[in-house]
């Protein structure tokens, strides 16, 4: 179980995009935790655009076909290389997809898109909160139109903006960021 005191400033700080994933479940209720925090993410006009997908076993198996054939692109891969694309895609923990409810609306796309965004961000720090690492990720698999089939998601009423990997980190990266001053200008 993570550290539930951990305060909102360190989770800010101490969230990072992780990338190798450690196999072994999450402790009971951390995701629960991580969708109800992505569920309080502010949304212009009360249009709540966020859908999560939690996907199940089969479904991440079908998840990692596609991505060995995205991968392969018609060539034979040797099974190294095919077990390597499918572990990846096996090994976190868990696998939420996040859709935003399209709308024919520019702007309010763009407002939807950014609710949606924020609720991502919420769920990246509650898992960080609970001692769980995840990523964001909009590769190729993301939006391949044969993964909207397997997740059973309607491409006329809603986009795929992410698929977040959770799960328990085999290493954390350090990120080197620009200076604070180098991004803030205050004015008179
Ligand atoms: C909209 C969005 C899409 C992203 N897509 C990917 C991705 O497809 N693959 C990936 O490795 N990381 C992806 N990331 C994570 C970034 O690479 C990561 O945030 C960046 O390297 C900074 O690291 P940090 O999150 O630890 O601060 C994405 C992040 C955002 C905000």
């Amino acid at each position: 179980m993570g550290d539930l005191t951990m305060d909102a400033h360190r989770a800010i700080h101490e969230r990072r995009t992780i990338h190798s994933y450690r196999p072994g479940p999450l402790d009971d209720g951390v995701l629960e935790r991580a969708l109800d925090a992505g569920h309080q993410a502010p949304c212009h006009k009360l249009t709540f655009p966020w859908r999560f997908v939690v996907c199940g076993p089969r479904t991440r198996e079908a998840l990692a076909n596609i991505a060995v054939s995205i991968k392969s692109a018609g060539r034979t891969l040797p099974s190294e290389k095919i077990t390597q694309i499918q572990n990846k895609i096996l090994d976190p923990a868990e696998l939420v997809v996040v859709t935003q409810i399209r709308s024919d609306d520019e702007f309010r796309s763009r407002e939807d898109y950014a609710a949606c965004s924020c609720a991502i961000q919420n769920m990246s720090l509650s898992l960080t909160a609970d001692g769980v690492g995840s990523k964001w990720s909009t590769g190729g698999l993301t939006r391949d139109r044969a993964s909207y089939d397997v997740l059973g998601i309607d491409r006329d009423l809603e986009e795929i903006i992410g698929f977040i990997w959770v799960g328990l980190p085999a290493e954390t990266p350090a990120v080197k960021r620009p200076t604070l001053d180098s991004v803030v200008r205050r004015t008179d």
